[in-house]
């Protein structure tokens, strides 16, 4: 283990180089060993209990029930990968609920798409982050409009809390690159996005679960009895779709990261609710509705 240096500023401790909004608790700096200090630091970091949703995409009914679910665990932290916005309905309410309850969130695709002109969107999708951005700049309520496109105009593209790593796509290209689960198969892609990770990173974007290890397997969900435990290995880890799973499950996926584990979780949710609005919304194809039912 690396030393770790800290400083003191008013009555509470605060590590050099680890998370400025983290101050080492009280119960920490009973002695003046720094030894002492550097064991409780670690102690904190391993046992921060975190929720980490990705791709949204609008579906207020499946975030609702995810929060709700999240609620009942004790989790410190909740971050989002991204893709708040596109596809589904209720692109200003799932973004209101992301602002209020993440500690960390990230720039997606098509976040990306609904603040800057949409590129490399097949058509449905491309018709869907127009009829977005018209839900976000036609909102009635001026200060929450503002202050969601102050909240998507600031998404970071990474975030870094080592040795993790937070992205929307890969590590190589944080929002927009799909890493597949045949991309096992693929050693170059493999070795080049390994290379990019501390020990672990995660990652939403295709909407398909699962553990890629170093050994270039892919394990999902399923196969992993929804608990996976890395201990020092290295992995990435695709933590799913609140809104649009793809994997042919069609409840909501997310995971919770604590200690030297990561369990995934699957939430039932009123889909038909969505599907029905989705069918109302000329804009959005009725794909996109079929797909939530289906989970694929
Ligand atoms: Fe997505």
């Amino acid at each position: 283990m690396g030393m770790i240096f800290c400083f003191r500023q008013g009555r509470r401790w605060w590590p050099l180089g680890g998370n400025p909004s983290r101050p080492l608790p009280e119960s920490c700096i009973s002695t003046d060993s720094l030894w002492s200090v550097r064991s409780c630091f670690a102690k904190t970091i391993s046992l921060l209990k975190r929720a980490i949703i990705s791709d949204i995409h609008g579906n207020y009914e499946a975030l609702q029930a995810v929060l709700a679910h999240i609620r009942e665990q004790s989790i410190e932290e909740i971050y989002c990968l991204g893709d708040i916005v596109g596809y589904g309905p209720n692109p200003c309410e799932c973004l209101d609920a992301v602002i209020d309850g993440c500690a960390v969130c990230l720039l997606g695709n098509h976040d990306q798409g609904a603040l800057f002109d949409p590129e490399g969107f097949n058509s449905g999708a491309e018709r869907a982050i127009f009829w977005t951005r018209e839900q976000l700049e036609n909102a009635r309520d001026d200060a929450k409009s503002d202050r969601r496109w102050d909240f998507l105009g600031a998404l970071p593209r990474i975030h870094r809390d080592d040795p993790w790593l937070f992205v929307h796509g890969s590590p190589r290209n944080p929002v927009n690159e799909y890493v597949f689960p045949e991309d096992i198969y693929n050693q170059k892609k493999m070795e080049k996005l390994f290379s990019l990770v501390p020990q672990g990173c995660f990652q939403g974007h295709t909407h398909v679960p699962g553990i890629f290890t170093e050994s270039y397997g892919f394990v999902t969900p399923e196969e992993a009895g929804y608990k996976y435990e890395f201990a020092d290995r290295k992995f990435l880890c695709n933590v799913g779709s609140v809104g649009q799973p793809r994997d042919g499950d069609n409840r909501s996926c997310y995971v919770v990261l604590q200690d030297d584990h990561l369990t995934y979780h699957r939430v039932e949710y009123d889909f038909n609710k969505t599907v029905e609005k989705i069918y109302k919304i000329p804009e959005l194809d009725d794909f996109l509705g079929d797909r939530i039912k289906q989970g694929h």
